[in-house]
């Protein structure tokens, strides 16, 4: 195999690129990154004398296409991706790019350069909002932000190439996923950076949402066992069963901290309507190919917690940067005033 990783410089992608090195070791491995605000040259430290790396965007179809003629991939991984809803929420056009046009660009990439496998790295928010019971592979797609829309599209393009050109592509759609190399702007980073400044933590509402978290690595073998095992054309959700209220995970970092729950300040939910209630999704059929979670959800969650405690060098440079401050401060100074 001759591997190819998009998004390899954040946080999904950089996991799976170490996860690939160590499961099938020999194995000749690129890896794709725009390094735009969310990319770390240093969260591929670990593995850059292993990888051949090559810079750029999934939506440059010259660059996708040299890139693919000079490493000759047999199978793509596409984590490369627009990921947070709120930035969503602001300005939706680098989604659009990026995960719908930019995964299509891979595909016809795929499709020219008669790739054995590609996989698109979606997400449970195609779904939308599920207030009880859980999606499967087959519930309608029904995203609520513009960022799931963009995945969407993306992810319905896949079956389309599959359909039309029996391209070899496979969908996995992965629950919430937390753990080290974090890019600092999702809830659990976030907290965790704000709360190691010394600073409130904004939680939308009541912090009553719930979502079903998977750690990182759980997620990237569910991913590789997909890769390896998967069926074309078909779609794997990849999820655990840990469902926990916003508030709930919050608890469980202040404690890790010493923290009380005056560290929180409950603000007017920014999301307003598109803010879904509760994910949760079956995932039978990933089972099925002999893949199931291993890691322990408050355990790790305490871990990734002492991670970002211990990895301030990582993370300080990423606060400081002009363009972070500003998001932050643009989105969430309004709501948290004095305490931003
Ligand atoms: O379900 C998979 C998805 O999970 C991925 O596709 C997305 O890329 C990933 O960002 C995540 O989406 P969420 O919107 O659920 O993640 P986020 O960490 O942004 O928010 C989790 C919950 O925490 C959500 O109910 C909003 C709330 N929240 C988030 C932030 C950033 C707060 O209360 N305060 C915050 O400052």
């Amino acid at each position: 195999m001759r591997l190819l990783v998009t998004g390899a410089a954040g946080f999904i992608g950089s996991h799976f690129v170490r996860l690939a090195l160590h499961r099938a070791p020999g194995t000749k491995v690129g890896v794709i990154d725009a390094l735009r605000y969310s990319g770390n040259r240093s969260t591929m430290a670990d593995f850059a004398n292993q990888t051949s790396f090559y810079q750029g965007a999934i939506q440059d179809k010259a660059f996708v296409d040299q890139t693919f003629s000079e490493f000759r991939p047999t199978h793509v991984v596409n984590f490369a991706a627009e990921s947070h809803n709120d930035r969503s929420l602001v300005d939706n056009s680098d989604f659009v790019q990026t995960n719908t046009y930019g995964t299509q660009v891979l595909l016809e990439a795929a499709r020219q350069h008669r790739l054995e496998r590609i996989l698109q790295v979606s997400t449970d928010e195609v779904y939308g909002s599920i207030d009880a019971g859980q999606f499967t592979e087959h519930s309608p797609i029904q995203p609520n932000t513009p960022y799931s829309a963009s995945k969407a599209g993306g992810d319905l393009l896949c079956r389309a190439h599959w359909v039309s050109y029996k391209t070899p592509v496979i969908v996995t759609r992965g629950g919430n996923t937390f753990g080290p190399y974090h890019y600092p702007e999702k809830l659990i980073p976030f907290f965790l950076v704000r709360l190691l400044q010394g600073k409130k933590v904004p939680l939308y509402g009541e912090g009553s949402q719930v979502r079903e978290w998977i750690h990182v690595r759980d997620h990237s073998a569910g991913i590789w066992t997909v890769l390896e095992s998967g069926l074309p054309g078909e779609v794997y959700n990849v999820g655990d069963t840990n469902e926990r209220t916003n508030l709930d995970v919050v608890r469980i970092l202040l404690d890790e901290l010493g923290l009380g729950l005056d560290r929180v300040k409950f603000i007017p939910d920014p999301r307003k309507g598109a803010h879904d209630a509760r994910y949760s999704m079956t995932t039978t059929k990933v089972r099925g190919l002999g893949w199931s979670p291993r890691e322990d959800f408050e355990e790790e969650l305490r871990v990734t917690a002492k991670w970002f405690a211990d990895n301030e060098e990582w993370w300080r440079p990423i606060v400081q940067n002009p363009g972070y401050e500003s998001f932050v401060k643009k989105f969430y100074g309004p709501s948290l005033g004095e305490d931003l």
